[in-house]
């Protein structure tokens, strides 16, 4: 089948840049949230990137302003769901609020409508069923997008085989590299090693064996990376890391959790609101200085 319009449920962090991406890769797209404010910040967020992509690959600021001008930004389902090939589900991190998403968009999506979520931690067997159509549903998980741009394609046990080649292009279509997880499994590949790597640092800061900055200056040193743990969770999202780190049982977890969870309350949920481990737009550890 020919995909060629596109629904994204959740107009947040990972909804807003998989909009984006299809928009400027031809696509016709729809993005929906119930929050009016999330629309408008979307819109934002989009004029940003393809300002941050403009300056870092000359590509024409005037073909990304078009591309987002043609993507519906909405919060009426029925306008969202119009004629959709595909839905990529990317609303908050949160069992029953995945369900109930699943179960509205189940009933009102057209028969041909391709299922897919963008859940981080979650399985597609948790959604597969409440959709209505198990067989189409799988998980097409992205990472930033625009920088990271690999693709999980994973399905669940009653995906139809047929999907994943049309997932793969998909994928492709979009600039992704894709990887197919042969069984489900909580964090795909590489967040599953991201999660052992986060929850490593969560440890040493909760332990109070070593500081934000200074654990990540050495993962920043040895690797020569652009940013360690607390950057890379202040890019994912404070309440995303939470929403997955809760669920875990061991106590270092529960203790990192408990740590991140006051950052929520004091509204500090990373880049997004301005604040989390650092201060954006400018955080210490882009100074020539953090590594001295
Ligand atoms: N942030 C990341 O780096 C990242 C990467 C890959 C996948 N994901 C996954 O993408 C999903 C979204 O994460 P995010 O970081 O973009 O979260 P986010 O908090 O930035 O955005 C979630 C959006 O969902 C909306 N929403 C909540 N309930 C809704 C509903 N019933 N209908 C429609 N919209 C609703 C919220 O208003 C919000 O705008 C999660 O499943 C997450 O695991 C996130």
């Amino acid at each position: 089948m020919k995909i060629k319009r596109v629904c994204i449920l959740g107009a947040g962090t990972l909804g807003t840049r998989v909009a984006l991406q299809a928009a400027l890769s031809g696509y016709q797209v729809a993005i929906f949230d119930i929050n009016p404010k999330a629309l408008e910040n979307s819109q934002k967020l989009m004029q940003k990137i393809i300002k941050q992509l403009a300056n870092n690959s000359g590509l024409e600021d005037v073909a990304g302003m078009h591309a987002i001008a043609a993507i519906t930004f909405t919060d009426n389902p029925n306008v969202a769901i119009w004629d959709a090939d595909l839905i990529n589900e990317s609303v908050t991190e949160d069992v029953e609020i995945k369900n109930a998403v699943w179960d509205q968009f189940g009933k009102i999506a057209p028969e041909k409508t391709i299922f897919t979520t963008n859940t981080s931690y979650l399985l597609p067997s948790m959604f597969a069923e409440i959709s209505g159509r198990p067989e189409k549903f799988c998980a097409l998980h992205f990472h930033d997008v625009f920088y990271s741009k690999v693709v999980d394609i994973m399905p669940h046990p009653g995906t139809d085989p047929s999907l994943i080649p049309i997932l793969m292009e998909f994928g492709r279509s979009l600039e992704q590299v894709p990887v197919v997880v042969k069984k489900e499994n909580h964090g795909y590949l590489f967040n599953s090693m991201l999660m052992a790597f986060i929850g490593a640092a969560g440890k040493l800061l909760t332990g109070e064996i070593g500081t934000v900055e200074d654990i990540d200056k050495s993962w920043m040193v040895n690797f020569h990376m652009p940013m360690g743990p607390f950057g890379i969770l202040d890019s994912i999202g404070l309440d995303t890391a939470w929403h997955v780190t809760k669920n875990l049982p061991d106590a270092a977890s529960q203790r990192f959790a408990a740590l991140l969870k006051t950052y929520i309350d004091a509204g500090k949920l990373g880049e997004k609101t301005g604040e989390g481990f650092y201060k954006y737009p400018n955080p210490a550890y882009r100074e020539d200085e953090f590594l001295q």
